[in-house]
């Protein structure tokens, strides 16, 4: 019955299988083996390497989503990367910061809404000093001891990042961009360096910080070959969170003419990330759900399981601009929970009311409250 057409299909669809099979149960693959998964097109292979991350997701996260409140606290930043909206050389970007209690005040609503971790994200902006960062990360565990506090402010040296943990801060988000050192430099102006982004990754492991690196797809130049080294990184450094989205053209950057990565090839490497290291935490971005409409679903049901909705005041969303075109810059913070959890549900999963730890941390968080 079989045919000989048929049987050369079949074939295919296995060997991409087998590699599908081999990195859930051994968690690595070859250089080659990883980019022959990554350019594949064939679309049952495809579809069983979703199958099989949503499978992976499902028995470590069941179905729920952990929800992150980012508060987007300053777009002021003292870098000029290339590809970013908010880098100091665009002026036409509007500036703006929020004042302490400016953040406090996102932090009491987003508890009422249930959330229980905040991020504090935002340019690098020198105006806050180490001591005024201290100062808010006291406050905000203070009055919401029972959160987890994210912080993503880039790149400082290790005894600032000492003083924040030490000040009460749990996570530190720093997406490393590219694992590789041209690319990188590529990318970003002369005096930022690919060795001091990843000494702070080391610095934030060591102290103690759950850490997320992470990366953009299709940012410009780059190759399979990059993607891989991306990989490789990210088994080395075992990060806690894996921040991942489609590069999206900034109109004021000299990328402007560009295209927006794939949204395939995102939800791919989310599913890839999540076979290769099973706990964790991978958001669907939101740069996802800007490049598509249903990109967030999409990133849940290929292994992410967060979502990270963002609770600035809504006078200031429209000016945190990174890329063109992003969603969710006119809505309040309870019109867009109200819109995820429909959208979540409509999915098939749940968003529940958690600090979202990672499960190596779970147990040190629970004796620490
Ligand atoms: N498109 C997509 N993502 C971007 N980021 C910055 N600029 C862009 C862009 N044009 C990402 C970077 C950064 C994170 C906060 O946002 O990866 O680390
Ligand atoms: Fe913000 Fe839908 S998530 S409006």
């Amino acid at each position: 019955m079989v045919g000989l057409v048929r049987e050369g299909e079949i074939t295919a669809m296995t060997k991409l299988q087998q590699l599908v099979d081999r990195l859930e149960k051994e968690h690595d693959l070859t250089d080659e083996e990883f980019v022959s998964i990554l350019e594949s097109g064939d679309p049952d292979g495809n579809a069983y390497l979703t199958e099989r991350a949503a499978a992976v997701r499902e028995k470590i996260y069941d179905r729920d989503v952990y929800i992150r409140g980012l508060i987007e606290y300053t777009d002021h930043c003292r870098n000029d990367c290339r590809y970013c909206g908010i880098r100091r050389g665009n002026k036409n970007a509007e500036r703006y910061r929020l004042s302490r209690e400016q953040i406090l005040e996102c932090c009491d609503r987003g508890y009422e809404l249930g959330f229980r971790t905040f991020v504090l994200q935002g340019g690098e902006d020198p105006y806050y000093t180490d001591e005024d960062m201290a100062c808010i990360i006291r406050a905000v565990k203070e009055r919401h001891p029972d959160c987890a506090l994210t912080l993503s402010v880039g790149e400082r040296e290790k005894d600032t990042y000492i003083k924040w943990y030490e000040a009460g801060a749990d996570r530190y988000l720093l997406r490393h961009e590219t694992a590789d050192r041209e690319h990188y430099e590529s990318l970003h102006p002369a005096e930022m360096s690919y060795g001091h982004r990843i000494q702070c990754l080391r610095d934030l492991k060591e102290i103690g910080y759950q850490v997320g690196c992470g990366m953009m797809v299709g940012s410009p130049g780059q190759t399979m070959g990059h993607l891989v080294k991306d990989l490789r990184l990210i088994q080395k450094l075992q990060p806690e969170m894996v921040g991942l989205g489609p590069f999206i053209p900034h109109r004021d950057t000299e990328y402007a003419g560009c295209s927006t990565g794939s949204v395939e090839l995102t939800l791919k490497l989310l599913s890839v990330i999540r076979l290769m290291l099973p706990q964790v935490l991978l958001p669907a971005t939101t740069a996802l759900g800007t490049a598509d409409a249903k990109g967030r679903e999409k990133g849940l049901k290929a292994g992410a399981n967060v979502l990270m909705p963002n609770l600035s005041p809504t006078d200031v969303r429209g000016k945190y601009l990174l890329y063109d075109d992003k969603i969710c810059t006119g809505e309040e913070a309870a019109e867009c929970v109200r819109c995820l959890s429909l959208r979540v549900e409509k999915a098939g999963y749940r968003i529940v009311v958690s600090r979202g730890d990672h499960p190596a941390y779970t147990a040190l968080a629970m004796s620490d409250f």
